[in-house]
């Protein structure tokens, strides 16, 4: 294994010491060679200072210098360079972030918590790509927050957020901001376009240091270095984020044009040589040894790290296997992110609340004394049910483990009993409904209120109707919906669509902009693929990944809403359970009534890729396997057309399995299963047969 750490190289050295006042005998062509000098040597000095934590200068020469550069501009406006550190900082506060769409999507990464899926994962990669040699990278998993810029001709001109994957908040003003993010590419012939991708990350460091300071001045604390990186970026005021303590760390590419690059470590160095902070340590492996040992490394010294990581990136280092390996809705199948082990703390347990879900079902929730938990600090835990609690022995006043589940939510996983004092009181479950007061009744281990008009579940329903993964829609926060359920305005989800700008701005920190945009938000929520509306209806049982086949299997919410149990158990994935969840919401009449109320409001009811409910291949279900001459959207679109289905999962409900280059483990299910299977040249030829 190699470890790849190069010294930065910068080709430029001019003198240093010049005076800070102006010498009126100079021409203009000898002041624009000091600007260009000026310029150069900020530039230097900001890399040795923000990258690679080594000042080369003291802070009084470098305030000489940039002063120097402030008094020339001052003079020759017209010498000012997009890429001068005095273009930085922007002037005035911008009314609110335009939208960029990620040419190439920004995904995210499958990841495990063990040895033996890393393992795994490394062995489908292998299979995958039989007789090929590989190498992998290990590089750290920065938690930070996902950017992604762009330079044309070697000029910083565009910063996005991931947003939705597709879709981002332009912050370039505030990416400019950030000092370790050069303005120009350190390069002689710079490509036409480069799109670099990374994080947004703010030291832990700087993060407690920003905290005391929030402190002093009564302001309010961040959670966490990221919540505080997110909070940051999401000013409006770039002399707001000027101030903030951000850096950037790079480590993939979107578009390149006049760029080519054939593997990671070769990309990696290539960003480091043209003045793009990459991770400070990564690692070139040649199998799997030597990425668990890697990962291994990483861990031990992952404190010493500038960035919070939680784990491990493992990619494929040759780029040439990436179409051939491909990736899934969400994440590319060459990478993998390895996480760290939870981290545990102790801490006491002062009393239990209980929570009420959208299902109605109650959480019992332990409140603690606070403690540090990775990077953040806990003091509420979830004891998930009666039956947990039963299990850890738990009681009020116990010394109590917590862990972060998915380094997420902290949950309450075990008791130490030598702290017991004999004083602890029995955890006893609530009678009636904290939120609505009706009486609870039990449903096997949960705990459940059974009143539908609840608020605090009909709160839960619009959070889950709102998140980015549902309707997606911004601005729909906890404080606003407990508002807007609260005083009655909002009795139903559908009641969202009725409210207007007075109501709104007359609500507590409500402005007119997020009024409006709030607004807007809900507009373009009734235009979200059919999937999304599915899952956003919070169906018991029904998840994302269930909600994305219903779409694709029924095309349309009518025929969803209508489908018997035996049909939707025709479906590869649905079984007993689900089916029966999904045909008693549809019964409901108040769910139905919502419904119509969607329609008349003019959700769309038909998923992108919806099928034609009759056709000659009406009821065949059809999986694809492999990587096909087309993208494999057009081919499902092609499929549903005909009013076949095509599903992510071989069952023996499948009808036909198609097979493109390189096919994955599905065509060995289907071989075991006695599917019959198809080529893409047979699939055209049979969609041919039926036109
Ligand atoms: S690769 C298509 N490498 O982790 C490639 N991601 O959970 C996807 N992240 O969305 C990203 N450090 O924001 C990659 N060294 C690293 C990373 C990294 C942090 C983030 C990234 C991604 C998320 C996935």
């Amino acid at each position: 294994m190699i470890e790849k750490t190069l010294p930065f190289n910068f080709s430029i050295e001019v003198n240093k010491s010049k005076p800070s006042t102006l010498d009126p005998s100079l021409s203009l062509s000898e002041i624009k060679k000091r600007h260009d000098e000026l310029v150069k040597l900020i530039q230097k000095y900001d890399h040795a200072y923000y990258v690679e934590a080594r000042p080369l200068i003291s802070d009084q020469e470098y305030d000489n210098l940039y002063h120097e550069l402030e008094t020339i501009e001052k003079l020759h406006p017209e010498l000012i360079t997009p890429d001068s550190p005095t273009q930085r900082i922007g002037e005035s506060p911008l009314s609110g972030f335009s939208q960029v769409s990620h040419q190439v999507p920004m995904l995210s990464l499958e990841n495990t918590y063990s040895k033996e899926e890393l393992f795994a994962f490394l062995e489908r990669i292998r299979r995958s790509l039989p007789g090929k040699k590989i190498s992998f990278t290990v590089e750290p998993k920065v938690d930070g927050i996902s950017i992604s810029v762009i330079y044309k001709n070697g000029l910083f001109s565009l910063g996005a957020t991931r947003g939705n994957g597709t879709m981002g908040d332009d912050i370039t003003q505030n990416l400019k901001t950030i000092h370790s993010l050069p303005l120009r590419l350190n390069m002689e012939n710079p490509p036409e376009l480069l799109e670099i991708r990374g994080e947004a990350y703010m030291s832990l460091k700087d993060f407690e240091k920003l905290n005391a300071e929030r402190e002093k001045e009564g302001k309010p604390l961040f959670a966490n270095p990221r919540n505080a990186t997110a909070g940051s970026l999401k000013q409006l005021d770039p002399r707001i984020v000027a101030q903030r303590p951000l850096a950037v760390v790079f480590y993939g590419g979107g578009q390149l044009k006049g760029f080519e690059c054939k593997t990671q470590v070769e990309w990696l160095l290539f960003l480091k040589k043209i003045g793009i902070p990459i991770p400070v340590r990564f690692w070139h492996c040649k199998d799997e040894n030597e990425v668990y040992e890697a990962t291994c490394t990483l861990q031990e010294i992952r404190s010493d790290l500038p960035y919070p990581t939680d784990g491990a990136a493992i990619k494929v280092n040759e780029w040439e296997y990436y179409p051939i390996l491909g990736y899934t809705a969400k994440a590319p199948r060459w990478a993998f992110a390895y996480k760290y082990g939870a981290e545990r703390a102790r801490t006491r347990l002062i009393q239990v609340i209980f929570q009420v879900g959208r299902s109605g079902i109650i959480t019992p929730v332990a409140e603690m004394d606070p403690v540090f938990l990775s990077g953040t600090t806990v003091s509420r835990a979830t004891l998930h049910n009666f039956d947990q609690i039963k299990r850890l022995d738990v009681k009020v006043g116990d010394y109590v483990f917590v862990e972060k589940a998915g380094e997420v939510i902290p949950e309450v996983v075990g008791v130490d009993t030598s702290q017991r004092t004999g004083k602890e009181k029995e955890i006893i479950p609530p009678e009636y409904c904290p939120s609505c007061g009706e009486k609870l009744f039990w449903e096997g281990i949960f705990l459940r209120c059974g009143n539908e008009n609840c608020p605090a579940q009909l709160k839960e329903r619009i959070l889950h109707f709102a998140q980015r993964n549902a309707l997606d829609i911004q601005g729909l926060g906890e404080s606003l919906v407990d508002q807007l359920v609260d005083k009655g305005l909002v009795k139903d989800i559908a009641d969202l669509y009725d409210l207007d700008e007075k109501t709104l701005v007359s609500l507590e920190r409500m402005g007119k902009k997020s009024a409006q945009n709030l607004l807007q938000s809900l507009e373009e929520s009734k235009k979200r693929d059919l999937s999304r509306l599915i899952f956003g209806l919070g169906i018991t049982h029904i998840g994302q990944k269930a909600s994305e086949e219903l779409a694709r299997y029924f095309g349309s919410m009518d025929r969803l809403a209508n489908a018997s149990e035996e049909e939707l158990l025709a479906i590869p994935f649905i079984g007993e359970i689900m089916a029966k969840s999904i045909v008693s919401y549809f019964r409901k009449a108040k769910n139905r009534e919502r419904l119509e109320k969607f329609r008349k409001i003019g959700f769309n009811f038909h998923s992108l890729h919806s099928g034609s409910s009759s056709g000659p291949l009406n009821g065949k279900t059809f999986v694809i396997t492999g990587t096909l001459s087309e993208p494999r959207e057009s081919i499902i679109a092609k499929i549903n057309s005909k009013g076949g289905r095509v599903s992510n999962t071989v069952s023996r409900k499948t009808n036909y399995l198609v097979v493109g280059a390189n096919p994955g483990s599905k065509l060995h299910e289907a071989k075991k299963l006695g599917i019959p299977i198809m080529s893409e040249q047979e699939l055209f030829h049979l969609l041919k047969e039926n036109e």
